[in-house]
């Protein structure tokens, strides 16, 4: 029986009511959907509107139920219209007249807002922690590897010497920004929308107040028809997951391709790796594949809820039941790529001894040979130009700026001296960027100081 039977003579068919549900999705609010329901009880008690023992006959039914389908003895029916309409019916079975009262002065639309708020808000503090962790997991590593040399890239060649903890703590600044993009969704969303009703609110002397401290929000809807129409909070929050996703997905790349023979700067732990059904020496990252091919779903996630809401007219519309797939599903998406990416981390092998060979190949110290003359007083373009021409000579020959013999170095430029062994040491390319950001060791481990001293400063949401 449909909560409109009333005003209807026939019974829905039975595929429109399966495309009409919400059921299959939106059961998983049950907790959400009783703890709103209580709270709105409460204050309709409080405020006179029902008496103060049906609110607590409502308050204790609801109880049960929560208890039942926790424990099993109540299955939540698949055929119900949603998780509304199902709580409320069970309460009725059980209550008889006293549960139909629940719904006075409350509509499914601002019931549905209330719903998804507070589920989002627990699940965004789930994700705050889980980022955090991962960060923290990062700096340590990035301790670890302070003074490990590596070659820096760009346009995957490479360019100049840094730290693999440098390079480390770049997702680590990434992750930051990340969190503190999660806390300012998790405070927009925190604004109370029970009372709203269908999109006007209501003639009944509710308290929105109490309701909003009953549930724990810091805020509440200032107007009825944004309350239960806007889904903004659910698209700012597809959005910072995308962001994260973003990350967590070149991160990934870079794993994938640091795995690989041709890089073997590190080795995934067995328990993160899978074999080959055929070719018994492989050893695949395919955690890392799937984190980076798992956020094209949560892209997917942001545009479906962008293009939902982009055209409907206020208030209320049904096109909005869509809202919860998309968002259910990227908050899913990237707490599980979390769970399995922040281990992965922590216990992958490091080989700094191959991040080292390989930052001895590619004449990663060229712009320092340059700035030894510049230092020496000759200008950066003709410095550029003599360090250009011995690299070439290098690669003709099969030498190395470090193996290249002073007498080669004169010939081009009689600036040089013996000193220019130790401008260009890998070690003193690098350790010489003390520069605020730079790569250094040192810096690295007051990078990795700071940014666990945020983290740890910030708490939880
Ligand atoms: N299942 C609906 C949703 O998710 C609940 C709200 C229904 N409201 C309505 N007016 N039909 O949006």
């Amino acid at each position: 029986m449909k909560l409109w039977a009333g005003r209807f003579s026939k019974e829905i068919d039975k595929k429109t009511n399966d495309f009409n549900s919400s059921i299959s999705f939106d059961s998983r609010m049950y907790r959400e959907d009783i703890e709103g329901s209580i709270a709105h009880a409460q204050m309709l008690g409080e405020c006179g509107i029902i008496e103060k023992s049906e609110s607590e006959a409502i308050a204790n039914g609801l109880k049960s139920i929560l208890d039942d389908i926790e424990n099993g003895n109540l299955k939540i029916d698949p055929d119900a219209e949603d998780i509304h309409t199902f709580i409320e019916g069970e309460l009725t079975k059980r209550l008889g007249s006293t549960g139909k009262r629940l719904h006075t002065a409350r509509s499914r639309n601002d019931q549905v807002a209330v719903d998804i708020r507070l589920y989002l808000k627990k699940e965004v503090r789930n994700i705050y922690s889980a980022v955090k962790e991962l960060a923290n997991v990062i700096c340590g590593k990035a301790e670890e590897y302070a003074y490990a040399v590596m070659p820096g890239y760009t346009h995957l060649q490479r360019a100049q010497p840094i730290t693999f903890g440098h390079h480390l703590m770049a997702y680590a600044e990434m992750l930051l920004r990340d969190i503190d993009r999660l806390e300012c969704a998790y405070k927009r969303m925190d604004q109370m929308p029970l009372g709203c009703g269908a999109l006007a609110t209501t003639t009944y002397p509710i308290d929105r107040t109490v309701t909003a401290s009953l549930l724990g929000f810091s805020g509440i809807c200032q107007n009825s028809l944004d309350g239960v129409s806007d889904r903004d909070f659910c698209m700012e929050l597809a959005s910072v997951l995308s962001i994260i996703m973003v990350h967590l997905s070149r991160f990934s790349e870079e794993i994938i391709m640091w795995c690989s023979w041709e890089f073997k700067f590190v080795e995934l732990d067995d328990a993160f790796s899978t074999g080959s059904s055929i070719m018994p020496q492989k050893k695949n990252p395919d955690i890392a594949e799937l984190v980076r091919g798992k956020s094209g779903r949560v892209f997917g996630d942001l545009m479906t809820l962008l293009t939902v809401m982009k055209g409907i007219a206020l208030a209320y519309n049904k096109d909005m039941q869509e809202d919860k797939e998309a968002v259910f599903d990227a908050v899913d998406t990237v707490k599980m790529c979390l769970e399995a990416f922040t281990p992965m981390i922590e216990t992958m092998r490091v080989i700094p001894e191959n991040m080292r060979k390989a930052a001895a190949n590619g004449f990663i110290n060229a712009t320092d040979c340059a700035d030894y003359l510049v230092k020496k007083g000759l200008p950066f373009r003709d410095a550029y130009k003599a360090t250009g021409t011995l690299v070439a000579f290098c690669i003709e020959k099969g030498l190395t700026l470090e193996t290249l013999p002073i007498e080669e170095y004169k010939k081009v430029c009689d600036m040089f001296d013996e000193g220019v062994y130790d401008a260009i040491s890998l070690e003193n390319c690098v350790n010489g960027r003390k520069v605020l950001g730079g790569p250094s060791g040192a810096n690295v481990v007051e990078q990795a100081k700071r940014v666990k001293e945020l983290l740890k400063a910030q708490g939880s949401l």
